[in-house]
């Protein structure tokens, strides 16, 4: 069994610190395998913010992932290095990150995609370079691994076709997102077969709240059985919200009224 951590939209420049703190502590309680974080970890990608951000990945329980969200390229206002150098404050501050991080121990592989784009604050859009590297990385997943894909967008935003059937093609158990900041649990049926399960979610710690709490999700997977609980912030703790379940027969996932499956502690 595998646990994912799955957090979104930190937004360091425009965080609680007490927020924070129990983000944290909750997250040492569920001692996750893996952090995945889908982006925005910044409010303007300032120096101090990265720095803010990189003293909090040295503080997780676990190793993470993390790839850029919009909030992280050189900002509108500096155009040249927006178009030129719009991930060096990203790659400068992180230096043990790639943009387009994998994972893979055997029982999962996880692919990170950067959705942003260099010239459009909001829209990202999965292009071919992407999926040429989702490809590759695929490859070498091993039979039976879950596969997962992270991305800042959520694929909904592509603007053309049916942007999940790729992924659904390509066997793609589950993709995370963000961007929305609002936590959102669905599964997705492919057009010609096959489903994935998508994961939206909210600002994990940021101030810059929409129509949600600040919130994480924890992913457990064990075989062909998944968890999802949705974390949300209580007011003193992150507490558990729901949870969504999810078993997979011929293939296909499908989404169960109660957990037909007793994960290990
Ligand atoms: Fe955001
Ligand atoms: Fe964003």
């Amino acid at each position: 069994m595998r646990v994912l951590a799955h957090l979104s939209d930190l937004h360091f420049g425009r965080t609680e610190a007490r927020v924070v703190d129990a983000l944290l502590a909750d997250l040492h309680r569920h001692r996750p395998d893996l952090v995945i974080i889908s982006g925005d970890l910044t409010q303007r990608a300032r120096t101090r913010q990265f720095a803010e951000a990189r003293a909090f990945l040295e503080r997780l329980p676990a190793p993470s992932l993390v790839v850029p969200g919009n909030h992280d390229l050189s900002p509108l206002y500096r155009p040249l290095a927006r178009i030129f150098r719009p991930r060096a404050k990203f790659h400068r501050s992180l230096p043990d990150h790639d943009e387009s991080p994998v994972w893979n121990d055997g029982e999962v592989t996880v692919v990170g995609l950067d959705s942003t784009r260099s010239l459009r604050w909001k829209s990202g859009a999965l292009k071919g370079t992407h999926l040429d590297h989702l490809e590759a990385m695929l490859a070498e997943s091993p039979d039976g691994a879950a596969k997962v894909v992270f991305l800042h967008h959520p694929p909904a935003s592509a603007r053309a076709g049916h942007p999940y059937e790729t992924l659904v093609e390509h066997d793609v158990d589950l993709v995370l997102a963000g961007h929305v900041h609002h936590a959102h649990v669905e599964l997705i049926n492919g057009v010609h077969g096959g489903s994935l399960v998508l994961v939206q979610a909210s600002t994990a710690c940021s101030t810059r709240l929409r129509e949600d709490a600040n919130g994480y999700c924890l992913v457990r997977l064990d075989g062909g059985h998944m968890e999802v609980g949705v974390q949300g912030w209580g007011g003193e703790a992150f507490h558990t919200v729901r949870h969504h379940w999810f078993e997979k027969r011929t293939g296909t996932w499908r989404m169960v009224p109660r957990p037909s499956h007793v994960f290990p502690p």
